[in-house]
Parts: structure tokens; C-alpha cells; sequence
């Protein structure tokens, strides 16, 4: 297939990035490692262009705008496109938030289908990946009080996956959350969820483990087991947005840490990819942005980052050597 050349880099495991095609258009350096003029990567994931703010900005009016732009330079630098997401509790529209409006489940459900439907029609045969439910668990294993959960109970994570489904039968399902890495009541209890929907027939494919880790703080044996809890269960595993931050308040800049604290993180992504690859359900992993430079992570957590396989400069890591080197 057209993918050929890459996956043989990879195996049968993909090696993906988020980004977005204005980042791409406004960073020529950036975008060459990114694109196809480097071999590094087979997929790629709209890191908010395809959120529902984006995408539903108003009632019933779809603007796939950005999220077109972005599958056209995939489909031009031969890369595979993960779909993200179709039902979360944020970065939500306004007119989806407003209190003086509460949804009914009489009112709710029709616009979560016709979302749910109408994007999953718009790129059917063009993404084969979608994280149909986004963040749907607490740490503790209960279900996250969100619009969808308080107005439908977990009914809306059957209709979401049949709705897909049938929209695009072969688009690879997933749900997709944080923590989902090591064994604890939030995987163990979700894992349990999910081979009820298995059981009963509901179309999910796969579990998406986002893996926003921390330096110092990976363990293989650890992530191995949390994995395979999934993998019990017979569906596919991800790790779709995966960055290792510092969190020691040294910032960004990788120039402001130590050799030893380097060797850490390459270590960390090291461990990272082998737990995947020991698992043959892993089908590989997305970094959540490849490099520093456009990392979300110093803009949400202060005096973290570094988190990403290239520096702010766009120089590659030792991190990268060790995702490679696992490879
Ligand atoms: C983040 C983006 O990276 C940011 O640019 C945005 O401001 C907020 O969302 N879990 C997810 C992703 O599923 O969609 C989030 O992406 C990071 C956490």
C-alpha cells in the first residue's frame, strides 16, 4: 500500500504526530520533518481541529475547513489520519454549554447523533481511526458527570459506536482517555466496561491510552501490565498523544537540563515504546505534537515541558534515538 515504505520503518506499528495544518504552513522547517520529506512518521491527528467547537460551531452548521486541510496534506505525505474526537466534555461550543438552555435527553440525543454521524460521513474512507468517546472516567473508575453521562447514563457510548459504525464500518473505533497506562481502578474498571460492550456486540475496536507521562515516572513492567489489561479483553490498544514531560520547574528548553536528567527521558520514551511493541494488540504510537516548540504542555502546566522527542529548536533528542533504537 502507499504506507508501504513507512510501515517497514515501523513494522506493523504505527509512529504518529499531532499538529495542525496552520502550524505546518507557517513553519517550513517544521513542517519538512513532519511531512514526507523525512521518513519519521505514518499518521497523523488533528491536535483541535476536529473537537466539536471546530467542527459544530453553530447548531447543525459543520465547518471542516481545518480539519480538510489537514487529511489533504496527509493524503499528500502518505500518512494514515486519526479522527479526534466525536463526543467529549470539552472544548465544547458555547451553544452547547449554555445553562439557560439544559439539555433533555429528548433534545440532546438527536444533536449528538447528527454530529456524530455527519462527521464520521464527511471523512469515511479518509480516516480510519476515530476516537469516538474522549476522557469518559474518573480516576476512581466512575463515570466522569459530563452533559453526555448526566442526560443519558453510559447509554450514549453504545449509540456513539453504533452511529459510527454505520456511518463508516471500516473505521477503527476507539475510546480513548489519560491514566490509562497502569493498572488501578480507572483502567481495571474501565476494561471491565469495555468487554461488556465487546460481549454485547457494540462496535469498539480499540482502547486509546493518551500516555501524557512524566520523566522519572515510566516504568515498563508497569505500562506492560496496564496494557494487557486492555488487551485481555481482545481489542487493540494505541498510545495516541504520547508526551514525557519534566516537571522539576526547569521549563521548556531541554538546554536547561542535566545529562543525567536527558538520559532519564530517553530511558522513559525507551520503555514507553517497548511496552507497546512486547504487546502485540499495541498497533503503535502518535506524539502529541512531535517537538517542544508546539507542545500544549508549558501552556497548562507551568515550569513543566521538554516533553517531546525534538527540542525547541527542532533538534531530535536523545529521546528520539531511544524510540528509534526500540524500534
Ligand atoms: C489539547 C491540545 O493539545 C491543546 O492545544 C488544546 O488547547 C487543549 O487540548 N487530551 C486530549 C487532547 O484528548 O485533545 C488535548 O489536546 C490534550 C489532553
Amino acid at each position: 500500500d502507499a504506507l508501504g515504505g513507512k510501515m517497514a520503518l515501523v513494522g506493523r506499528r504505527w509512529f504518529g504526530q499531532a499538529t495542525e495544518s496552520y502550524t505546518l504552513d507557517g513553519d517550513a522547517a517544521y513542517a519538512a520533518i513532519a511531512g514526507a520529506a523525512s521518513v519519521e512518521f505514518n499518521r497523523v491527528t488533528p491536535e483541535n481541529s476536529m473537537k466539536w467547537e471546530t467542527i459544530e460551531p453553530q447548531p447543525g452548521v459543520f465547518d471542516f475547513t481545518l480539519g480538510d486541510k489537514l487529511v489533504a496534506w496527509a493524503q499528500a505525505n502518505d500518512q494514515a489520519v486519526r479522527g479526534h474526537t466525536l463526543v467529549w466534555h470539552s472544548q465544547l461550543p458555547s451553544w452547547m454549554n449554555n445553562p439557560a438552555v439544559p439539555w433533555t435527553a429528548a433534545t440532546l440525543k438527536p444533536v449528538l447523533e447528527n454530529h456524530i454521524r455527519t462527521v464520521v460521513r464527511h471523512y469515511k474512507g479518509k480516516i480510519d481511526q476515530w476516537d469516538v468517546v474522549n476522557e469518559m472516567f474518573n480516576e476512581d473508575g466512575t463515570y466522569r458527570d459530563t452533559i453526555f453521562y448526566r442526560t443519558f447514563g453510559t447509554d450514549f457510548v453504545k449509540w456513539a459506536l453504533t452511529w459510527a459504525h454505520e456511518e463508516d464500518p471500516d473505521a477503527l473505533l476507539f475510546i480513548n482517555d489519560y491514566n490509562f497506562e497502569y493498572r488501578g481502578p480507572k483502567v481495571d474498571t474501565a476494561a471491565a466496561f469495555f468487554q461488556s460492550l465487546v460481549n454485547e456486540g457494540y462496535p469498539l475496536g480499540a482502547v486509546g491510552c493518551q500516555a501524557h507521562l512524566i520523566v522519572g515516572q515510566v516504568s515498563q513492567a508497569g505500562i506492560t501490565a496496564g496494557l494487557q489489561k486492555f488487551a485481555d479483553t481482545g481489542l487493540l490498544l494505541y498510545l495516541t498523544e504520547v508526551d514525557i514531560r519534566y516537571e522539576i520547574g526547569r521549563g521548556n528548553d531541554i538546554a536547561n537540563y542535566t545529562t543525567s536528567q536527558v538520559a532519564q527521558q530517553a530511558k522513559d520514551y525507551y520503555e514507553l515504546t517497548n511496552a507497546c511493541l512486547a504487546i502485540d494488540n499495541c498497533l503503535g504510537m502518535t506524539l502529541w505534537e512531535y517537538t517542544d516548540k508546539y507542545s500544549w504542555i508549558p501552556g497548562v502546566w507551568d515550569g513543566t515541558g521538554a516533553a517531546l522527542p525534538w527540542d525547541v529548536r527542532l533538534d531530535k533528542k536523545p529521546a528520539y534515538t531511544a524510540i528509534m533504537e526500540a524500534i
